[in-house]
């Protein structure tokens, strides 16, 4: 099982470890399809830590609709050479019986308020569901209080990894969570393991978030006022591209910041969602006066 293999393996690190830092264990969460982006993750989790564990696992309980399930991207045999490439020394990729071997677990995290907002409020339970496996996978690859413990999630989820950080203060997790910046394609587009159902047109056309988002952050770097109005009539000019919100936001509560014409001070965050075809794609950046 998970924890005896990672025990083991935190036996040899600790033999070797230099005296004054104990042994540590980063753990990288993925449901597979994996490309560059999980890729980057688990580089930098094996730069930090002494033993790299990277699980995939479709997690039924984060997906509201049972065909976005069914056709989630499985790539088993291409995810674990491309994590074995990033010198992770361990794939955990348990089945739906070993994550859930009680049927739909009845105890559940909650994501509360901040997870009804934005995507939460497009995708009702995702986000308790979401926690609640990423709860079990943290429990699941604890090394124990002798060994440092950190968990890496990407900002281009942005939404998640400010959940998951307000889980693991709320409920007093011992882990360290440590954000990844978002890997683009050449193009500007955040990769995700959706963007392999794009056709041609549909690629071409989701360019228009990253492109908003980026004529954004430029504007505010310049000491301009925020204008998320003129972003949005630019997006709705796309006709494939459906816009769900574009909106600013507190980067730790996602509390929308409201009012026309912002002028921005500390980092806020900018959010989007659209669909483009039958795709649903998100993407954020961080914007700061300059
Ligand atoms: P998944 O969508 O497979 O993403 C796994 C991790 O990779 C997440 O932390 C996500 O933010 C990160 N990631 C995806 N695309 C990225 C990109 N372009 N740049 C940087 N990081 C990127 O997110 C999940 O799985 C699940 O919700 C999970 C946390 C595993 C729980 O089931």
């Amino acid at each position: 099982d998970l924890r005896s293999t990672t025990a083991c393996l935190l036996d040899g690190a600790r033999s070797r470890a230099a005296a004054g830092h104990g042994p540590s264990l980063g753990l990288v969460p993925t449901m597979g399809g994996l490309h560059e982006g999980h890729a980057s993750l688990a580089r930098t989790a094996r730069g930090d830590n002494d033993v790299v564990v990277a699980s995939i696992f479709v997690n039924p309980l984060q997906f509201g609709d049972p065909a976005d399930l069914e056709r989630y991207p499985r790539t088993l045999d291409d995810d674990v050479r491309l994590l074995g490439s990033c010198g992770v020394d361990v794939v955990f990729a348990p089945s739906v019986g070993d994550m859930y071997p009680g049927g739909e677990p009845l105890v559940r995290v909650g994501a509360g308020r901040m997870g009804e907002i934005l995507e939460g409020a497009s995708r009702p339970g995702h986000f308790d569901g979401m926690l609640t496996v990423v709860s079990k996978l943290l429990n699941l690859a604890m090394p124990g209080a002798a060994a440092e413990y950190r968990a890496y999630f990407g900002q281009k989820d942005a939404q998640q990894l400010a959940l998951i950080r307000r889980m693991v203060l709320d409920l007093n997790v011992p882990v360290r969570i440590e954000g990844v910046p978002i890997v683009r394609d050449d193009d500007g587009l955040a990769l995700s393991s959706r963007n392999r159902f794009l056709g041609a047109e549909d690629h071409r056309a989701a360019l228009v978030l990253s492109r908003v988002l980026r004529s954004v952050r430029e504007r505010v770097e310049h000491g301009r006022p925020l204008d998320l109005d003129a972003a949005r009539a630019e997006i709705a000019a796309e006709e494939r591209v459906d816009l769900d919100y574009l909106e600013a936001v507190d980067p730790s509560s996602f509390t929308p910041l409201t009012g026309d014409a912002l002028p921005v001070v500390g980092p806020a965050l900018v959010v989007i969602a659209a669909r483009v075809g039958a795709v649903r794609l998100i993407d954020n950046t961080v914007i700061q006066a300059g």
